[in-house]
């Protein structure tokens, strides 16, 4: 069940979920970093990465988990890419940007994060440098405009938006200009409202390979579903029922 829940009411939501005895909930944006204040505990990647999309109730005591660095993950490899030794470019620098590429910093030869707000890019760059041990160079930042991404893209593997660039009702906008997508990227939205984002439907045409927001939402649901129920999660049940779903509501529009 979906939830929309206004910034105002986080914490009597969280509050409501505790009193009510639910055993687990997912937490997504706006309220990924804002609903930590509300948890007894958090897992130790939380501490590093600082965004919560999961929560887990043991016996009153609510534990916050982030999984969708490991959804990114389970999402490329999915789909046949494996990030290793890639260059990869990640857009944005919220919640979502920072369990990515924490996690993503760990295989990549090369990792770029291009943020609107550049001193958050830099800030997340300089912490993954910092706590991995990494080289500036191996962890770099920049402001998301043409330039960079014009700069950054002519020679990077993979590339994956996780702003809220393109997300309905904005899904004539894109983050990146068509010019400069190629056939040699893989390219990665998070967004799955349209489930083919504008970026994805560009970098089709270029030739790109792409994954959509479906998928990274699946597998970072089925990651929250094994801290659940410590049962591993039926991938392909989960894709069905999600694309189920999907047909059904724009089949009712
Ligand atoms: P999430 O939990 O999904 O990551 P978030 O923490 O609110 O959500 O982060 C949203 C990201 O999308 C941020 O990187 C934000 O950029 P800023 O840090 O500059 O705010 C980015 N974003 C959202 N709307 C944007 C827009 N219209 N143009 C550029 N970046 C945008």
């Amino acid at each position: 069940m979906a939830f929309n829940v206004k910034p105002e009411n986080l914490c009597y939501a969280i509050m409501g979920a505790r009193s009510l005895g639910i055993h687990g909930l997912n937490v997504t944006m706006p309220h990924k970093i804002e609903v930590i204040r509300y948890l007894d505990d958090l897992d130790g990647n939380v501490r590093l990465v600082g965004s919560v999309n999961t929560i887990l109730n043991i016996n009153g005591k609510l534990i916050g988990y982030t999984t969708d660095g490991i959804g990114a993950l389970n999402a490329l490899r999915y789909s046949g890419e494996d990030p290793t030794n890639k260059k990869i470019v990640i857009l944005g620098a919220g919640g979502a940007s920072r369990s990515i590429s924490f996690l993503l910093a760990k295989y990549a030869r090369e990792l770029v994060i291009l943020n609107r707000t550049v001193e958050k890019a830099e800030n997340l760059a300089k912490e993954i440098a910092s706590s991995l041990g990494m080289g500036q160079d191996a962890v770099r930042f920049g402001r998301l405009d043409y330039g960079h991404l014009e700069l950054e893209l002519r020679d990077a593997d993979i590339v994956i938006n996780a702003t809220s660039i393109g997300m309905k009702p904005n899904d004539g906008e894109t983050p990146i200009s068509r010019e400069l997508l190629h056939s040699n990227l893989t390219v990665f939205d998070i967004v799955y409202e349209p489930l083919e984002t504008r970026l994805l439907r560009e970098a089709r045409q270029v030739g790109a390979k792409t994954i959509d927001g479906l998928s990274m939402l699946i597998h970072q649901g089925a990651a929250s579903f094994e801290i659940w129920t410590g049962m591993k999660a039926p991938i392909e049940v989960m894709r069905k029922a999600a694309l189920k779903k999907i047909r059904e509501e724009l089949t009712s529009h």
